[in-house]
């Protein structure tokens, strides 16, 4: 089967409404923040900014598949010494459009710059949060597991009584847990922080995805011959992963260069060996560094 990548050059609250409803498997992205980059692509203000994303996230409900699931990189700004609240407001008035907020990750960025600020301490983590259309999505646990390492040396081998049973949470969260369960077992699941450095340096971006964070998401929200759409591609790393990993895609820009960067970059892969997933997965691993926000 040939693996598609459609991009679309213009406003995403406009394109969006070419695509099919139901038809996304999976939607990773990372708007424009608040306030940035006026000079490239238009800023939105901190106070417009719910207003400006809804009509916007209204169209990713309708065009994401029941099973699918929905990654929002974003974080607030500071203004005026406090951090803005349109985060937490955008969270609210998604879910009165009918998203769950199902989960939050963490983006540590593990490379942030060293600073020195009078009433804070360097920013070195972003929101990535997850929404879904159905408590029921696909999501494929296994494939991100991660090696139990050192821990499971020392912590496991001296277990307690309470660590031979199964533990429910004292606080009510419903999250119960058998730490012997995990005993002899090479591979663990992850947590919900993610560990990785930001990329940067080179071709006109700054701030662009690691390409490690699209390919995670990809790996546990969806299979073979799925679908990913990032509605600002920017540098198109999300497309470009996809396409890598045999996933369709479909991105979407409103910069006339950033679609014509991504779309040349396409046009130079050559598409993956269906069989050699693996192998090409560390292969192709592209020197790609943008920057983009
Ligand atoms: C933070 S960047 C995305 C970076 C991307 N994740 C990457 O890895 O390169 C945001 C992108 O959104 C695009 N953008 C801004 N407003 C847009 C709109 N209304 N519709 C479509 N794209 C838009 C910008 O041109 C920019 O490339």
């Amino acid at each position: 089967m040939n693996i598609k990548a459609n991009l679309y050059l213009g406003d995403s609250a406009k394109e969006l409404q070419k695509i099919p409803e139901n038809s996304v498997d999976l939607i990773v992205t990372s708007p424009p923040y608040a306030d940035q980059r006026k000079n490239t692509y238009g800023g939105v203000s901190h106070e417009k900014y719910v207003e400006w994303f809804l009509p916007i996230s209204a169209e990713l409900l309708r065009v994401l598949k029941p099973t699918g699931t929905f990654i929002l990189n974003i974080k607030e700004k500071v203004v005026n010494g406090e951090r803005s609240t349109y985060v937490m407001e955008l969270i609210l008035e998604m879910r009165k459009q009918g998203w769950l907020w199902t989960e939050e990750f963490i983006w540590h960025k593990k490379n942030s710059y060293p600073g020195k600020w009078p009433n804070r301490f360097r920013d070195a983590w972003e929101r990535l949060l997850q929404f879904n259309k159905s408590k029921h999505f696909a999501m494929y646990q296994d494939e991100v597991m991660v090696p139990m390492g050192e821990w499971s040396k020392t912590r496991l081998k001296n277990l307690s009584n309470t660590d031979k049973v199964r533990d429910v949470s004292k606080v009510g969260s419903g999250f119960g847990k058998k730490i012997s369960n995990w005993l002899h077992r090479d591979k663990a699941y992850p947590t919900n922080v993610l560990h990785l450095a930001t990329e940067c340096n080179n071709k006109n971006h700054s701030a662009a995805f690691p390409e490690e964070l699209p390919e995670w998401f990809i790996k546990l929200f969806t299979k073979k011959y799925d679908t990913v759409l990032d509605p600002f591609m920017g540098s198109g790393t999300t497309i470009l992963v996809a396409h890598r990993m045999q996933r369709h895609s479909i991105g979407i820009d409103v910069v006339p260069e950033y679609y014509q960067m991504v779309k040349n970059e396409l046009q130079n892969k050559e598409l993956p060996l269906l069989e050699e997933t693996k192998i090409i997965y560390e292969e192709v691993k592209t020197q790609r560094r943008y920057a983009i926000r």
